[in-house]
C-alpha cells in the first residue's frame, strides 16, 4: 500500500536543503541583489527571466510564470510527484531519509485520481496490451521474429516492456469496453487521431511499440517503429507532445540508467533508442538517447547533478558526425562535463556494430576506442579538405586551434598541438602563441555576449491598477510583519475585494494558526493550489519597499475604499456599453450621469487618500 511521507519527515528535508544549491544543479545563476539569476530550464530563452531568492527558498520566471519552492522545482523539472520530489531533494542534498520513502515504495496515491495520474493509468494499461499482442498472440509473431532477429532477447523485452500495435486497430475498442477514459482524456494521450467527424482512431497501428517513461520509470508516451518499411510514413512515429511528455525534456532510458550514471558518473549518449537497447543488451547499461532531435539543454540539466562525464556514442556516419559536434558544443557550453566520444568504425551505428561483431566486441570498442573532443576534431575537420594546399593547411589548422581554445584540459590541449606539430612540420610554439590569441579573442567574445545580455529586472508596480497593488503589497505584508497580521486580523469586517486574495488571506490565518513563522517555502506547500502558489510567488518576488504602519493603513484605505468603487465603475460601464447597444436614450443619460459621479467620488477619495 502507498506510503505517504509524514509532514515531520518532510519539514526535515524541507529545513536543511537550499533551493539555490538544488537550483544551482540544473542551472547556471547570477548573482544580482537579493537575487540570483540564469536562462529559466523549462523553456528556451536568450536572456535570464529565471530567479531564485534564497531567503525565500523560492524560484520564480517572469517569462513563462511557473514559480515555486524547491519541491515544486523539481516536480515540474523530472515531473516528479511531490513524495518523489521531496525524496529526491534528500539526495540531491544528501539529508539522511529512510529508504522507505524512496519513490519505488510511495506510488503517490495523490497522483492517482488525477488527470496526470488517469492518464498514465491509460499508457500503463496500453503497454501491457501491446506486451500481451507481442508475446502471446500470433498477430504478434512477426513483430517478436523481427526483435529476435534483431537481437533482442525476451529478458529484454520484458524489461523495456516493448510490444506490438496490429494492423487492425484496437485500442479505442479496448479501451471502450473496460470503460478506461472518457473521451476527452483519450484525446488528450495522444494515443488516437482524431478524425473529421470527431471520432477517435488509433494512432499506432502495425508498429513495433517502444514505451516512454520519464525519470521515474512511468510510460507518458510511445514511440512506434514501422515493421514494414513505406515511404509514406515515417520509420518511427512518436505520441505528440502532451502534458506530460515535451520531447526535449525525456532522455529515453533515463530513470533505469540513472542509477549506474550517479554511481560511476559516466554517461553514454546515443542517436536513437535501438542503440540504447543494443547497448543494453550488451551489457552498457547507462546509455540514454534524446528522441531524434538533437540534445536539448533541457536534458543536459537532467544530466549535470548525476554525470561527470559523457561519452558521446553517435552514429558513425556523417550525420551522426555533425551530431557529435553539436553535442560536443552544448555540453562545452553547460560546463562541467568530461566529454569523449567512443568511434565506430564502417559507418556503424551502434546496433549494427553489436549485431555484426558482438557484444563482448562492442563492450571493448566503448571501453578502448574512446576519443578526446580535440582527437574527434583532428579528424572531423579533415573531411572535404585537401590538405595538401597550404590554404587548406591552414583553414585546418585554424579550426582545430579555434577548438583547442575552448578546452580547459592543457594535458590535451598540448597532445594536440604537439599532433598539429608533427603531421605540418611546424613549430609548436607558434601554434601555442596562435592559440593564445584564439583563446584571447573567444574571451573577449564571451564577455562581449555576457554585457549584451544584461539581467532583466522586474518593475511591477505600473502594471498594477492602484488596487491591485494595494492588496498584494498587504498580502505581503501579512506574510511577513508580524505586526501587519495582527493589525488585520483585529479588524472586524476587512475584505479583500479580489477572491483569490480573499483566500490567500483566509489561507495565511490558517497557516498562522499551526506554524509560529512564515517560511515561504513551507507557506507552498500549506497551500496545494497551484494558482493560489503561482500568485505568492509572484508577489513574494516583488519588491513593496520598506515595511510602516503608514504604509499599511493606506493600503486598507485603498482596498476599503477604492476597490467597491472600482468594481461599481466596471458594472455601470458595462450596463452602460449594454444600454448604448441596445439604443435606450434614458437608460444612457441615467446610466452616464451614475458612471460620472462615480468618477469624481474616486476622485475625492484618492485625494484624501493622499
Ligand atoms: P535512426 O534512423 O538512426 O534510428 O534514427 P535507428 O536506431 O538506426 O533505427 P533502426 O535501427 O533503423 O530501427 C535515430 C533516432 O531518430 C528518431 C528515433 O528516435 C530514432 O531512435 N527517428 C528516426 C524518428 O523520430 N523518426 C524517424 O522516422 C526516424
Ligand atoms: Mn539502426
Amino acid at each position: 500500500m502507498a506510503q505517504r511521507i509524514p509532514e515531520a519527515v518532510i519539514e526535515n528535508v524541507r529545513s536543511q536543503a537550499n533551493i539555490l544549491d538544488v537550483v544551482g544543479q540544473f542551472v547556471q545563476l547570477q548573482r544580482s541583489g537579493k537575487e540570483w539569476f540564469g536562462l529559466c530550464p523549462f523553456h528556451s530563452e536568450k536572456t535570464p527571466s529565471f530567479s531564485v531568492n534564497e531567503q525565500k527558498q523560492f524560484f520564480h520566471c517572469f517569462s513563462c510564470n511557473r514559480g515555486g519552492n524547491v519541491f515544486s522545482f523539481l516536480m515540474e523539472l523530472e515531473d516528479l510527484s511531490f513524495p518523489e520530489a521531496v525524496y529526491r531533494v534528500a539526495e540531491l542534498e544528501n539529508i539522511d531519509i529512510d529508504q522507505q520513502y524512496s519513490p519505488q515504495n510511495t506510488a503517490s496515491t495523490e497522483q492517482e485520481n488525477s488527470e496526470n495520474g488517469q492518464l498514465k493509468h491509460l499508457y500503463q494499461t496500453a503497454a501491457e496490451l501491446y506486451h500481451y499482442i507481442l508475446m502471446q498472440t500470433k498477430i504478434g509473431q512477426p513483430a517478436l521474429d523481427y526483435l529476435h532477429q534483431r537481437g533482442l532477447d525476451d529478458a529484454l523485452i520484458d524489461e523495456f516492456n516493448l510490444g506490438f500495435a496490429p494492423e487492425q486497430k484496437i485500442l479505442a475498442e479496448y479501451f471502450s469496453s473496460h470503460q478506461l477514459g472518457d473521451y476527452q482524456l483519450h484525446r488528450k494521450s495522444g494515443l488516437f487521431i482524431e478524425k473529421n467527424d470527431g471520432t477517435l482512431t488509433d494512432r499506432f497501428f502495425n508498429r513495433v511499440m517502444f514505451p516512454l517513461r520519464n525519470a521515474s520509470g512511468q510510460t507518458i508516451a510511445f514511440s512506434g517503429r514501422a515493421l514494414v518499411r513505406d515511404e509514406r510514413t515515417p520509420k518511427y512515429l512518436n505520441s505528440p507532445e502532451t502534458v506530460l511528455f515535451n520531447k526535449g525534456r525525456l532522455l529515453f532510458n533515463f530513470d533505469k540508467a540513472k542509477r549506474l550514471i550517479r554511481k560511476s558518473g559516466q554517461v553514454f549518449l546515443f542517436e536513437g533508442f535501438m542503440d540504447v537497447l543494443a547497448a543494453y543488451q550488451a551489457g552498457i547499461t547507462n546509455g540514454i538517447a534524446s528522441m531524434g532531435t538533437s540534445l536539448t539543454d533541457e536534458q543536459i540539466y537532467l544530466l549535470r547533478p548525476i554525470a561527470k562525464e559523457v561519452l558521446i556514442c553517435y552514429d558513425g556516419d556523417d550525420p551522426g558526425q555533425e551530431a557529435t559536434k553539436r553535442a560536443i558544443t552544448l555540453l562545452n557550453e553547460a560546463g562541467h562535463f568530461t566529454v569523449k566520444t567512443v568511434a565506430l568504425p564502417e559507418k556503424l551505428d551502434p546496433d549494427e556494430f553489436v549485431r555484426k561483431y558482438g557484444a563482448q566486441a562492442f563492450q571493448k570498442n566503448c571501453q578502448e576506442n574512446q576519443i578526446t573532443v580535440l582527437e574527434f576534431y583532428l579528424e572531423y575537420f579533415k573531411k572535404g579538405r585537401n590538405l595538401q594546399t597550404e590554404s587548406g593547411q591552414l583553414a585546418y589548422i585554424t579550426d582545430v586551434l579555434s577548438q583547442a581554445a575552448e578546452v580547459d584540459d592543457d594535458l590535451q590541449v598540448e597532445l594536440t598541438l604537439t599532433k598539429l606539430a608533427r603531421e605540418f612540420a611546424l613549430d609548436k610554439a607558434s601554434l601555442a602563441s596562435q592559440l593564445r590569441v584564439l583563446k584571447q579573442e573567444a574571451g573577449s567574445q564571451r564577455a562581449k555576449a555576457q554585457l549584451e545580455s544584461p539581467l532583466v529586472k522586474v518593475t511591477n508596480a505600473e502594471h498594477y491598477s492602484k488596487v491591485e497593488l494595494a492588496q498584494r503589497t498587504l498580502i505581503h505584508y501579512l506574510l511577513n510583519e508580524p505586526n501587519a497580521y495582527l493589525y488585520v486580523a483585529n479588524l472586524p469586517s476587512f475584505q479583500f475585494e479580489n477572491v483569490d486574495y480573499q483566500a490567500l488571506y483566509l489561507l495565511i490565518q490558517g497557516y498562522f494558526s499551526k506554524y509560529q513563522t512564515y517560511i515561504g517555502g513551507q507557506f507552498l506547500d500549506y497551500l496545494g493550489d497551484e494558482n493560489l502558489k503561482k500568485l505568492v510567488v509572484s508577489i513574494e518576488m516583488e519588491d513593496y519597499g520598506a515595511y510602516s504602519e503608514e504604509e499599511l493603513k493606506d493600503c486598507i484605505y485603498v482596498i476599503d475604499n477604492e476597490a467597491p468603487l472600482d468594481t461599481r465603475l466596471v458594472s455601470v460601464k458595462r450596463e452602460l456599453e449594454q444600454a448604448k447597444r441596445q439604443n435606450e436614450p434614458t437608460k444612457i443619460m441615467e446610466l452616464t450621469t451614475q458612471y460620472i459621479e462615480l468618477v469624481k467620488l474616486k476622485q475625492t477619495v484618492a485625494d484624501d487618500n493622499r
